[in-house]
């Protein structure tokens, strides 16, 4: 079962502690240190489709999701989620755009402050590869499909995918509550929107 979306309504240190509890990154960090990065944080909201990392810009911060979601090419990431550490990690430019899908709401840890954590913190370190692991077999299967299956089959992957990461069990079935548009779901596999609509009403 997926867990329920992170909810983060009043800026603060006691919330936004509740909310890193939440991030896989800092898994099994303790609240002390916790509520040290929570003070360390600078939230900075952006509007539906505006960028917040640029591709091939330097970086030097680490961004959590507090609200909303942001795409990032051939994934959607939500609340509670994290981006922006590989440049932290490989001191090079951004891999990737980073959009806003919704409004979104992000809380900005400064380069400097995220590798004293790491240097502190053993567990992050192995946090920061265990995800870095996922995205890449995400990647890979993606990747994998994309050479080898045709539109019917990439559409029908992404949305089994989309419903083991974001589904939630109802008497009906699976329901991804907050669905990507087509327009995504085009663009994350490799074709367009009439493409989509037309694979869904034909399923
Ligand atoms: P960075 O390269 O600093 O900036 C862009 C960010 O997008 C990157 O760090 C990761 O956090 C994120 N990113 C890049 N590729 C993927 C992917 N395949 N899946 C999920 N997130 C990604």
């Amino acid at each position: 079962m997926t867990a329920p979306p992170v909810r983060w309504d009043k800026p603060g240190v006691p919330n936004t502690v509740e909310l890193l509890q939440k991030v896989s990154l800092f898994h099994e960090v303790d609240s002390e240190e916790l509520e040290r990065i929570a003070s360390l944080l600078t939230p900075k909201d952006f509007r539906k489709d505006q960028h917040i990392v640029t591709q091939d810009e330097p970086g030097d911060a680490l961004y959590i999701i507090a609200r909303g979601r942001v795409k990032v090419i051939l994934t959607l990431l939500k609340a509670g989620e994290f981006f922006g550490e590989m440049s932290l990690v490989d001191a090079q430019p951004r891999s990737a755009n980073v959009i806003a899908s919704d409004d979104a709401q992000v809380l900005i840890l400064k380069r400097e402050a995220f590798t004293d954590h790491l240097m502190a913190s053993p567990k992050t370190a192995l946090n920061v590869m265990a995800e870095l692991s996922r995205r890449l077999r995400r990647a890979d299967e993606i990747i994998g499909n994309l050479a080898t299956l045709d539109v019917y089959g990439r559409v029908a992957h992404i949305m089994i995918d989309l419903a083991k990461k974001d589904g939630e069990e109802t008497e009906e079935g699976i329901l991804i509550r907050e669905r990507p548009t087509q327009q995504d779901i085009a663009s994350m596999i490799g074709t367009s929107r009439e493409t989509v609509s037309r694979v869904l009403s034909e399923f």
